[in-house]
């Protein structure tokens, strides 16, 4: 027979028995929630959260697939005879070439030849604009580069046209003549023209340099002073700077010199013959 103290103590041990019998299957309830919880966000990946920047790669590498990757390779690093490797030319090389329908390039010459671009690269068009976009932006990925400004058009054309004739002048004019008029180079290569360029294959050929032609990065030639090159080249082609009139092709004073001389020797001799005829 138990004493009576025993039995009081466990009546009253019985009770918090209970309490905390309760308490740890809670507690252990608690903990194996939680490390489940914890567990689930740690094994189960990220929903994928599809960005736009997402999108506009996987346009780029489509149309990648479809017209560059013969040359270019599977993942942009050149083909032997074909074509060299994009990583890292940048936005800037692509939108250039592409947009300046260089690229996709027709067949193997000294100098890859200025064309109409594809129709799906036309920059005139909101798709060709847009294509190019997403084809900058995929070839980019692969070892970033020049980028292109921010801004594109008539936004890229400066304000002082005439600091931009000195700089033309300085950096431009012993390849493209002083009125971007063109001329040769060596080994079958030359300067183009560059009446048919718009302001953003301007600014695109003077940050990736193509082929013959020297790069000018932002510390050569700030974006200041590429646009203001820009606003100078602008301004010649629309014939601003012929006040003589017929601007003879342009080619210089060479080519201005035999004018006058061949005018000059005409009229003399007919001057001549008809003071003879009078005599
Ligand atoms: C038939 C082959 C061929 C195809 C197709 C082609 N390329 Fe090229 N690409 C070349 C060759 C060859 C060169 C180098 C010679 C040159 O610059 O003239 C070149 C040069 C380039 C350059 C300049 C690289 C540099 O170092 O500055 C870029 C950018 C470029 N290609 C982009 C493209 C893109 C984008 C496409 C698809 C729209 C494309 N190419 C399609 C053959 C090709
Ligand atoms: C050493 C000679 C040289 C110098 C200096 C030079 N370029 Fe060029 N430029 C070239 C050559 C060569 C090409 C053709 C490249 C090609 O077809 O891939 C070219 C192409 C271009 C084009 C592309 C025209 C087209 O047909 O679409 C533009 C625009 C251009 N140059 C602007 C400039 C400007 C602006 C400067 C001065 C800041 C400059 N270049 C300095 C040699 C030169």
């Amino acid at each position: 027979m138990d004493s009576p103290d025993s039995r009081t103590a466990r009546r009253s041990r019985r009770p918090r028995g209970k309490l905390r019998r309760r308490l740890r299957g809670g507690l252990t309830l608690g903990i194996g929630l939680l490390s489940a919880g914890v567990l689930y966000t740690m094994l189960v990946p990220q929903p994928q959260v599809v960005t736009a920047q997402d999108t506009l790669l996987a346009q780029g590498r489509q149309l990648y697939n479809n017209t560059c990757i013969s040359c270019h390779g599977e993942n942009l690093q050149g083909v032997h005879n074909r074509g060299p490797s994009l990583i890292g030319v940048g936005e800037a090389a692509v939108h250039f070439q592409v947009s300046t329908g260089r690229m996709p390039l027709a067949r193997q010459e000294a100098q890859a030849l200025r064309k109409p671009p594809l129709p799906e690269f036309d920059p005139d068009t909101a798709r060709g604009r847009k294509n190019l976009r997403a084809l900058s932006a995929y070839v980019h990925a692969h070892g970033g580069g020049p980028e292109m400004p921010p801004q594109s058009g008539t936004a890229l054309i400066g304000e002082d046209t005439a600091r931009g004739g000195l700089l033309f002048r300085l950096n431009c004019a012993s390849c493209h003549n002083f009125t971007g008029r063109g001329g040769a180079l060596t080994a079958g290569k030359y300067a183009p023209i560059l009446n048919p360029a718009t302001p953003d294959q301007l600014y695109a050929a003077m940050l990736t340099g193509p082929q013959a032609m020297p790069t000018f990065g932002d510390r050569q030639l700030t974006p200041e002073e590429k646009e203001d090159i820009i606003a100078y080249v602008l301004s010649v082609r629309d014939q601003k700077n012929t006040p003589g009139g017929y601007n003879l092709g342009e080619i210089g004073p060479a080519a201005e010199g035999a004018v006058a001389w061949l005018v000059g020797v005409v009229a003399l001799v007919a001057i001549a013959l008809w003071l003879g005829a009078r005599t």
